[in-house]
């Protein structure tokens, strides 16, 4: 399965200054376990904003100027070459998430299968967004309404 994964506010904010702008502990539960045990592919500035490669997952960084390599990481100059990657090390054992930022996800929305999509209620200052798409080509299911600082909804997107 190729599926993406975020969070974004009421207009679309998915980060600030390089930083994701709010902080909900259950929410970064979802993330974890979803991906654990499966591949994550993320742009150059997410990667080093978390600074190092997730545990108990395969990380891919997409980059054309840094390379990071490790034994549970690498890097790829393009997004397509990194679910090659995926695809020849792990084939279907493993699920590929595209895990961000706003650059990955303008190319992830037209070739994901699934996209885990946490929807934050709240207006939120920022500086990188999700990009809009045609919300008509996915089957949408809402799977959990969480009441944290700020109230959220947890949404499946499974494309038609
Ligand atoms: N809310 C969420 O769910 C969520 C999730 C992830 C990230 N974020 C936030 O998003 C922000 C970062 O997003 P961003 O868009 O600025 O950066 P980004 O996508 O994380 O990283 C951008 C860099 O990745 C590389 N890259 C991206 N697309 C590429 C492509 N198609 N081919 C080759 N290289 C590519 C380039 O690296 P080089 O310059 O090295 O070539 C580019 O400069 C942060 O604030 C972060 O906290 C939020």
């Amino acid at each position: 399965m190729l599926a993406l994964i975020v969070a974004y506010s009421d207009n679309r904010v998915i980060g600030d200054k390089g930083k994701i702008p709010w902080t909900l502990e259950n929410e970064k539960k979802r993330f974890k376990e979803l991906t654990t045990g499966n591949v994550v592919i993320m742009g150059r500035k997410t990667y080093e904003e978390i600074g190092r490669p997730l545990p108990n997952r395969y990380t891919i960084v997409v980059s054309k100027t840094t390379s990071f390599e490790s034994d549970n990481c690498t890097t790829s100059m393009s997004l397509n070459d990194a679910i090659n990657i995926a695809k020849e090390k792990f084939g279907e054992t493993k699920d590929i998430f595209i895990a961000g930022g706003e650059q990955l996800y303008k190319e992830a929305i037209e070739c994901v299968d699934k996209m885990y999509i946490t929807k934050i209620h709240a207006r939120i200052d920022g500086d990188t967004y999700f990009p809009e798409f045609d919300e008509s080509e996915f089957e949408q299911y809402i799977d959990e309404y969480v009441e944290e600082i700020i109230p959220y909804t947890y949404m499946t997107y499974v494309r038609k």
